[in-house]
């Protein structure tokens, strides 16, 4: 095995930032399960482990001036546009190492300091059990007390079935040599092919087919990366529980939010079964089997700290959360069939949302102009953080650091960088930003605009100049008649509705 430990590095991972890994995100989490968590708003330390081209601790960095955040990940090519953009960015706060795993669990303990959080994301299925292994030595001697873990990875019993068809394309793979994107097309190929000839498999597993044919849709990036790791390999939680119990931390809550508001959503037969079950870890491997869960994102915790329902009522009603949308995106909850309750959505969700329209609130204040009560508001700003209409807000950030980093992200998004979020310093976090979002934010940031036409024709030439297409939903849209409507009405979305919301978030 080469240093790689079967983890194929020839074609590199999307930049893209993870909103769950925010440190204001976990812990409103953690505050809606009446537990500390560390302060955003108070220096900390933050550890990404495997952190790709390092957009996640670029974007903590930038929205946490306060706070020491460091990249880990062993490809050389992705710590070193990771640094790059540090150092455009002129941010002093961040710093990434090209060590693997092991490496990293090996340092000597002056080498790098011990953090308050540790995260990984989309890591810690897709590498071996010595990886997996090393990872936790690492928190084991890196993680203080208190801190917390975020770690997201493919759970079963939801890939039970689909395991097969993993296993089928490796081994294709691996017989055919060459270059990732070429083993992973050829065996797709090869898979979709034993697909038609109805192989007794297939026949009885429905929900593998139709997991081949949308995987049949995927990019190569995106197939390389879920299947091609030959350590690949989905567990349960129980598993993670069990390893993280080997480096003192327990399971402190799922990362989304709305979790437990969602649970009360369950059909009645599973909502009894989750009810009567004691063990945290025990109650959420049932829950995956209720829902036939196949990706997690849970925090752990190392020392837990639990509130008074006092402590959690004062944190509640004075926790802030910050519009990220325009009003109009924002809705009601969905029923149980996936429709929207509509009911909620006039009592409950309409009035908080109409608050929220005139910039950042806290809980209590929402509870106050609405009447509705600070129980029901902490629910449905659970589920509306869990929509991304909302997110909690980091109070007395320095916006500066946040914007020169949004205006380089901007620079190499308009070279053909596929970079997909920018840095919203109010909240701490990321927002999701198509490369005209990113072009716009810029052009707003440094420009005289004096409408959204105006912004319309600005994006144009500035698309031009790079030599870029416009590009919608990742497709390039080939008519110019039908680009420059794209571009048209997107400028006016975006000057009308997404710029009032920007400006509420310090982007602007
Ligand atoms: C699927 S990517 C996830 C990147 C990022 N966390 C994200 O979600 O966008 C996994 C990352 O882990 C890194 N990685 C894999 N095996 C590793 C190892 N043994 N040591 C250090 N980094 C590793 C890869 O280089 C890659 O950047």
């Amino acid at each position: 095995m080469d240093w790689s430990d079967g983890y194929k590095t020839d074609v590199t991972y999307a930049i893209t930032f993870f909103r769950k890994m925010a440190p204001a995100h976990m812990a409103f989490a953690a505050l809606m399960r009446r537990q500390q968590a560390p302060d955003p708003a108070k220096p900390f330390r933050y550890a990404e482990l495997g952190c790709g081209q390092g957009l996640g601790p670029l974007i903590l960095a930038a929205t946490h001036p306060h706070a020491e955040v460091m990249g880990f990940d062993f490809l050389p090519g992705h710590v070193a546009s990771a640094r790059a953009l540090a150092e455009e960015a002129g941010l002093p706060n961040v710093s990434f190492r090209e060590d693997s795993f092991e490496q990293a669990a090996a340092l000597p303990d002056d080498a790098v300091p011990r953090f308050d959080i540790i995260a990984l994301h989309g890591v810690y299925t897709w590498v071996n059990e010595d990886n997996r292994r090393a990872i936790v030595r690492f928190i084991d001697r890196r993680l203080n007390p208190g801190g917390l873990v975020y770690i997201s990875y493919n759970c079963l019993p939801g890939w039970a079935p689909i395991m097969p068809f993993q296993r089928l394309l490796i081994e294709h793979a691996r017989r055919h040599p060459g270059a990732s994107g070429t083993q992973v097309l050829g065996a797709m190929t090869f898979i979709e092919d034993l697909l038609d000839r109805k192989l007794e498999y297939f026949t009885r597993n429905p929900r593998v087919a139709q997991h081949i044919r949308t995987a049949a849709t995927r990019n190569i990036r995106y197939l390389v990366h879920e299947y091609m790791h030959t350590g690949w390999a989905p567990v349960y939680v129980t598993d993670v529980a069990d390893a993280l119990a080997g480096a003192k931390l327990s399971y402190l809550c799922a990362a989304d939010v709305d979790r437990t508001v969602t649970q009360s959503a369950l059909p009645e037969g599973a909502r009894d079964a989750l009810r009567g079950i004691e063990d945290p870890v025990l109650r959420e491997l049932v829950h995956d089997f209720a829902v036939d869960r196949f990706f997690r994102a849970d925090i752990y915790v190392k020392g837990p700290r639990p509130l008074t329902s006092a402590a959690q009522h004062r944190a509640l009603r004075t926790l802030k959360v910050a519009p990220v949308v325009p009003r109009a995106t924002m809705g009601g909850p969905k029923t149980p069939e996936g429709g929207e309750d509509t009911t909620a959505r006039a009592v409950l969700y309409d009035p908080i949302a109409d608050v929220l329209a005139d910039g950042p609130a806290s809980l209590g204040e929402i509870a106050d102009r609405t009447g509705i009560s600070l129980g029901m508001v902490v629910s449905a700003c659970a589920v509306m953080v869990g929509r991304d209409w909302i997110q909690p807000v980091v109070p007395g950030i320095d916006p500066a650091p946040a914007r020169r980093l949004n205006r380089v992200l901007a620079d190499h998004v308009l070279t053909g960088v596929p970079i997909v979020n920018m840095a919203a310093p109010l909240i701490g976090s990321g927002l999701p930003a198509s490369d005209l979002d990113l072009a716009a934010l810029d052009i707003l940031s440094r420009e005289d605009v004096a409408d959204a036409s105006d912004l319309a024709g600005r994006l144009r030439a500035r698309l031009q100049a790079a030599g870029r297409p416009v590009v919608h939903d990742g497709k390039t849209i080939d008519d110019p008649a039908e680009a420059e409507r794209h571009v048209a009405e997107r400028a006016a979305a975006l000057y009308g509705e997404q710029a009032p919301v920007w400006r509420h978030l310090g982007l602007l």
